[in-house]
């Protein structure tokens, strides 16, 4: 150190900025497994990259052998869990069965606060009723509120919702049978099955909801056509 450097640092608070930077890297270097053994004995073992929050690179991570160094390969398995649509004419809906009553169970227990005690209250949206004669105002009338029963053209994709996103706190939290047998409360409610009502995959493919042909075929190709 030059003369009249340390009264310099000392102005400059550069001595303190040095020890709070020695203090802050301490941390990051024994998480990182790397802490320098200062007292011998004392110093704690390396612990394995993997504890620092640090992924090794895996040949299944870059099976091209382009490496980031970072996640792995989705397995069948990862895949599958998030593979999980419903076609409008069944195709996916998994084995499994539920009634109206063991619905209408769940649906207290868990859907009731957001949804109201007959699907039509809210405070969110309304799951219920249909409209008087089926009706489908929906083009004509901007404030028209839709709902599971005047609106869905298909159960299944009822089925598909309640399974990926509700209850709307802990979605995927349902097996499915709960899904099933809410799916039969929700149409219970829309009177469009009857309060003994089993619903399994079968039975929710052959639902004929009110709003299956208010709907028309999106067979754009995918250009600049408009409509
Ligand atoms: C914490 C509040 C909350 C709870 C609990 C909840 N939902 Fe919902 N639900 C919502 C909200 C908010 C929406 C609208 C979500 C959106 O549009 O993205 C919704 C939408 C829906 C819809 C689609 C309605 C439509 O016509 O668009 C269905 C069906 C549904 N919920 C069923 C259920 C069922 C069954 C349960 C119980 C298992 C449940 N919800 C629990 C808040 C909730």
């Amino acid at each position: 150190m030059k003369p009249g450097e340390e009264s310099r640092r000392r102005r400059t608070g550069a001595g303190l900025i040095d020890g709070l930077a020695a203090l802050a890297i301490a941390p990051i270097l024994g998480g990182l497994g790397c802490a320098p053994a200062t007292d011998g004995a004392a110093a704690a073992p390396p612990s394995p990259p993997t504890q620092a929050g640090e992924r090794a690179p895996s040949a299944e991570s870059a099976p091209d052998g382009r490496m980031y160094g970072f996640g792995t390969a989705a397995t069948a398995a990862d895949i599958a869990a998030f593979d999980i649509d419903i076609g409008p004419d069944g195709a996916g809906l998994p084995p499994g069965q539920g009634s109206v009553e063991e619905g209408l169970a769940i649906y207290e227990a868990k859907c009731i606060a957001c949804h109201g005690a007959t699907g039509s209250e809210g405070p969110w949206d309304r799951l219920a009723p249909r409209l008087p004669a089926d009706e489908f105002p929906f083009a004509e009338d901007p404030s028209a509120r839709s709902t599971v029963g005047n609106y869905w053209p298909y159960a299944t994709t009822l089925f598909d919702y309640t399974r990926r996103a509700m209850p709307f706190e802990f979605p995927g939290s349902l097996t499915d049978d709960e899904v099933y047998a809410l799916v039969a409360a929700m149409l219970y409610m829309n009177d469009l099955v009857p309060a003994d009502a089993i619903m399994d995959s079968a039975a929710v493919t052959n639902i004929v909801m009110p709003a299956r042909d208010r709907f028309v075929e999106d067979d754009r190709a995918g250009g600049p056509e408009v409509r």
